[in-house]
Parts: structure tokens; sequence; C-alpha cells
């Protein structure tokens, strides 16, 4: 049996591989939309990874606030506050920096999530009582530089997640990449090109590694779905 949860990248882009930009408010881009949530909901995952940015954006309520100090150093030791959720938000915030008004996350059509954090042990200690007065979970993975490997590990021994979706952003999906850490690939592509050279790609090295290589995967199907958008699915390519 593996130690790590079987792992489905999910992306929806734009005929230019971006994932963020004007296209997202073309008419075109709304049926992908609703395949995108539609798809989501198929794949019945019991935890969803967003990296920081991605959180900010769309998931935690801004940035924390300005934190008293303590008085003594607090364990850089993992805290299961709910084991029995079910459903996860698996926020990945290597410094500490996000602020929430509650441990749980709902959105629209979606289950309450618990608030997962997944943290580096130079998160200062203001921000782990933080977290703790707030009864969110938090999981440490890495000591200065987020280990992907460490916390999907975690997720499952920890919290028993056995099937994990990462969505995005760009960054945090090509961490996945490099670790060998996605399993399968589902894209949703949408018949709108964006053009912002600028704008967020469906991967992104940040240079977080050493020694970076090209993903490969293999193609499982291509189907095509309302308004011409197609879902792509892929799985990982295991080479030796
Ligand atoms: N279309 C879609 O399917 C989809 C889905 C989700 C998001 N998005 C879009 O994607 C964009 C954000 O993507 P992004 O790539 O810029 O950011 P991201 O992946 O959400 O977050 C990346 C950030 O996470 C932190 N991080 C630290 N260690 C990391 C590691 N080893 N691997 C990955 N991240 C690490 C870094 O922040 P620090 O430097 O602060 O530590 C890094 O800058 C947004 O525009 C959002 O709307 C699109």
């Amino acid at each position: 049996m593996s130690e790590r949860p079987y792992t489905v990248c999910h992306i929806l882009t734009s005929l230019d591989g971006k994932i963020d930009g004007s296209f997202m408010s073309a008419p075109e881009t709304a049926p992908a939309l609703r395949a995108y949530a539609d798809i989501r909901g198929q794949y019945d995952c019991a935890a969803t990874v967003y990296g920081t940015i991605t959180m900010i954006e769309g998931y935690a309520d801004g940035l924390a606030p300005v934190l008293p100090e303590q008085s003594r150093s607090l364990p850089r030791t993992d805290h299961v506050a709910d084991a029995g959720a079910g459903h996860y938000i698996v926020s990945v915030d290597p410094k500490g920096t996000l602020g929430f008004r509650s441990n749980a996350i709902e959105k629209k059509g979606r289950p309450k999530a618990h608030i997962i954090q997944v943290l580096t042990e130079q998160v200062s200690d203001r921000y782990i009582a933080y977290l703790r007065e707030k009864d969110i979970s938090y999981i440490f993975a890495g000591a200065d530089r987020l280990d992907c490997t460490v916390m999907v590990k975690k997720l499952k021994s920890l919290f028993g997640v056995q099937r994990l979706m990462l969505a995005g952003g760009g960054v945090m999906d090509w961490s996945f990449a490099q670790e060998g850490l996605i399993d399968e690939l589902s894209i949703v592509l949408v018949p709108v090109a964006d053009g912002d050279r600028a704008g967020a790609s469906m991967f992104e090295s940040a240079g977080f590694y050493e020694r970076e290589r090209p993903a490969a995967f293999s193609l499982l199907s291509a189907e095509r779905r309302d308004g011409g958008v197609l879902w792509l699915r892929y799985r990982k390519k295991n080479k030796e």
C-alpha cells in the first residue's frame, strides 16, 4: 500500500496555458468553469491543496493580523485539530502568513472543509499560537524549505486522506510534478487564448529545486464537453 494519497492535479487552462487572466471572464469560459466544478466533484477527493497565492486570492481571510509576542518557544510538532472532518482544505503557507476567521472554509456547492496549514519550521511562535487559538490543524513539512513529499505522507497518516486534489496555482503544481507526486493530470481546456505574457501559467518554476526536469505524462482520455471545452486526462509516466 502506498504511503501517500493518490493525487490528481486538476487545472482549468486557456489555449495558451494560462490559469488566470482576462480569459476567465470571456463568455466562452463559462461552460468550462461549470465543467471544472463538475469534474472536481466527480473525483470526490477528501482534501484539496492550494498554494499560498491561491489561498490569499480565494480561500483565506487575508493575511494574519499583527500577533502578540510569545513568552515561550512552542514545539514544531504537528497539530491535528480534527481528524474526522472528512473534507479538508490544505493550505501551503511555509512562512505562516495567512489569516483565518475560523478553522473551516465553506464555499458554495462544496462541502465544509477543515483547514490544514502546511508550515516549515521557520514559522514564528506567535503564528503557531494563532493557529492553536483558531483550532486550525497544522503540519510541518520541511525545516526551512517546503517538502511536498513529507506533506502528502502526513496527510495520509494523520488525516486518513486517500485521494488528494491539487488545484494550483502553477508554482504549487510544478513542485508536485518535480517531486513525482502527480498520479493523474486533469486538464479542462477552454477554447480561448489569453495572450498575457505575464499571466500565471499551468506549471511555473519558482527555483525551489536545484535540478529541474520536464514532467512527462501519457494521455488517458480526451473528452469533448459543452461549448467546445476539452477534458484531457493524463497519467504519470513512470520512468526508470
Ligand atoms: N485555473 C486554475 O485551475 C487555477 C487553480 C488555482 C489557482 N489558479 C490561479 O493561479 C494563480 C496563483 O498561482 P501561483 O503559481 O502564482 O501561486 P501558488 O502556487 O498558489 O502559490 C505559490 C507560493 O507558495 C509558496 N511556496 C513555498 N514553497 C513552495 C513550494 N515548494 N512549492 C510551491 N509553492 C511554494 C510560495 O510563497 P512564498 O514565497 O510566500 O513562500 C509561492 O510563491 C492565481 O492567479 C490563481 O487564480 C488557477
